[in-house]
């Protein structure tokens, strides 16, 4: 059935697999993980294929010394007919900001996992690591040593802790980049690899970091905190560069939809009726916003990056909650604080993520998200918790039920109350 998946012109797995297993089979290479691995995990594929059922045994638990996570093992549940896979850990292992590499670093790598492990990886794990898919027991100490002492590199995060950060690009590659994501990443990363390395929380807790609010990196779906580049001054206009677009020099979103006749570009169709909030107009000469009523959806800028730039006045969006449905449904993080400066040392951030963390560890439930305990106790809780004054624009609108709780020191005569006081002027 895998042979199958070698047609098409999407590139296949399949043949990528077979070509590395061949590759082993001839190595002089002193294999230290199983020369079958990967003939032996393309045999258990196509027996998982057949029976429609995964073939790993439940869970497994290894790691290196010194840290709680890291490791995620595996073993098979056919070792005697898949020797080469009777176990198969997966290394997730600390990734650079931005994902760029050089090829030196990449070949160390390479060298390293195709000695001491299976050869195939998974480049990158959802949450952004480096994935070295299958390795044997014995193998993780070797690797860890060698990628600290020879590569300079860490492990990411697993288990009931902070997980390994990500980021867009950001500023390395793009213009609408409101701070540095790839610098806080960097930093934060850092800051927390006590809380990545050694499991201390409730449950799992993830930072993402875009740029803008475009989100590259979705921070705000596969996050416990995200954090959204914005502005909050003016949206910088090019008058000229407008003028360009509506004459047809320059290409609406930088070409993105240039594989279909649109038509020419209509800057009052494309533009103007479909922002969100109504706040822009052109008059044939001169584009006009009123950035007060500007939600900074992103949308013009989108539609004419070489006229229109981000504000200069920069900062971020801090959101949290975003998690998937087990076990209270999805969630997308919340807005919780609409601004703040982004700037080194980063002490304002830090100062909300120590206050979240010590609320959590204390309160959450076992292996309950950071966005459910938000549920659970409130939102209004969390803001106590931040020391934060309520905002409008933390709601999308005000609640609709009248089940308002009050805070006793709010209401005169507070809840202690004599019935006998009442029967005086009610009558039984
Ligand atoms: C002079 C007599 C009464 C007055 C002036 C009165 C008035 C009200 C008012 C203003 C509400 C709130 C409606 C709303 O928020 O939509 C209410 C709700 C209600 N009343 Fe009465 N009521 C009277 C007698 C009774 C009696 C005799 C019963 C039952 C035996 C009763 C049962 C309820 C119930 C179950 C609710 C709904 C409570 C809730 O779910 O929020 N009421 N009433
Ligand atoms: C086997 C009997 C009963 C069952 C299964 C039952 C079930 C329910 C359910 C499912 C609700 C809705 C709760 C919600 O929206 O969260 C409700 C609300 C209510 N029931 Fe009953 N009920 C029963 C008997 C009674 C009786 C005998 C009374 C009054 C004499 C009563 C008065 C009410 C009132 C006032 C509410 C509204 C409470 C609120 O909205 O907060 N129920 N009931
Ligand atoms: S999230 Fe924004 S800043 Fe980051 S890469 Fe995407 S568009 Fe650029
Ligand atoms: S960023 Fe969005 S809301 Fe703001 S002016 Fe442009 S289209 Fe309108």
């Amino acid at each position: 059935m895998l042979d199958e998946l070698e047609k098409g012109r999407w590139p296949s797995f399949v043949s990528d697999m077979k070509q590395e297993a061949a590759a082993r089979e001839k190595t002089k290479v002193d294999l230290q993980a199983p020369r079958e691995s990967i003939d032996d995990l393309l045999g258990l594929l196509e027996l998982t294929y057949q029976d429609k059922v995964v073939h790993w045994k439940h869970g497994g638990i290894v790691g290196v010394f010194g840290y709680g996570g890291g490791v995620i093992g595996r073993y098979c549940d056919q070792p005697d007919q898949f020797p080469g896979v009777r176990d198969f850990h997966t290394l997730r292992v600390n990734q650079p900001g931005n994902k760029f590499y050089s090829t030196e670093y990449l070949r160390q790598l390479c060298d390293l996992w195709e000695r001491r492990g299976s050869g195939i990886t998974n480049m990158h794990g959802s949450t952004g690591d480096i994935i070295l898919l299958g390795t044997t027991t014995p193998q993780l100490e070797e690797i860890f040593y060698e990628l600290t002492h020879n590569l300079h590199q860490d492990l990411g995060g697993s288990g009931s802790n902070l997980r390994t950060p990500s980021d867009c690009l950001g500023m390395a590659r793009c213009e609408y980049a409101c701070y540095d994501t790839t610098a806080l990443c960097y930093n934060l990363t850092m800051e927390y690899q006590d809380e990545l390395h050694r499991p201390a929380f409730p449950y799992k807790f993830k930072f993402k970091f875009d740029g803008c609010p475009n989100g590259c990196v979705a921070s705000i779906a596969r996050a416990d905190m995200s954090i959204i580049g914005t502005w909050r001054d003016d949206i910088r206009i090019d008058q000229a560069a407008v003028k360009a677009y509506v004459g047809g020099e320059f290409k609406p979103n930088g070409g993105a939809h240039s594989g279909r006749d649109w038509g020419t570009f209509d800057i009052q169709k494309e533009v103007i009726d479909l922002c969100p909030t109504h706040c822009m107009s052109w008059n044939g000469k001169k584009l006009v916003i009123d950035n007060k009523e500007c939600n900074r959806c992103m949308h013009c800028i989108n539609v004419m990056p070489r006229a229109l730039r981000i504000g200069l006045d920069r900062g971020a969006s801090i959101l949290f909650g975003a998690k998937a449905p087990i076990l209270e449904g999805a969630q997308m993080s919340t807005l919780t604080i609409p601004f703040v400066k982004v700037e080194e040392p980063y002490d304002e951030i830090k100062a909300i993520i120590e206050k979240v963390w010590d609320y959590w560890a204390e309160e959450g439930r076992n292996r309950e998200r950071l966005g459910e305990l938000m549920q659970r106790q409130g939102f209004q809780k969390f803001l106590e918790v931040l020391g934060l004054k309520p905002d409008p624009r933390m709601i999308r609108e005000p609640r609709s039920n009248p089940y308002v709780f009050w805070k006793e020191e709010d209401v005169p005569g507070g809840w202690e109350r004599d019935i006998q006081e009442f029967r005086k002027k009610h009558k039984k």
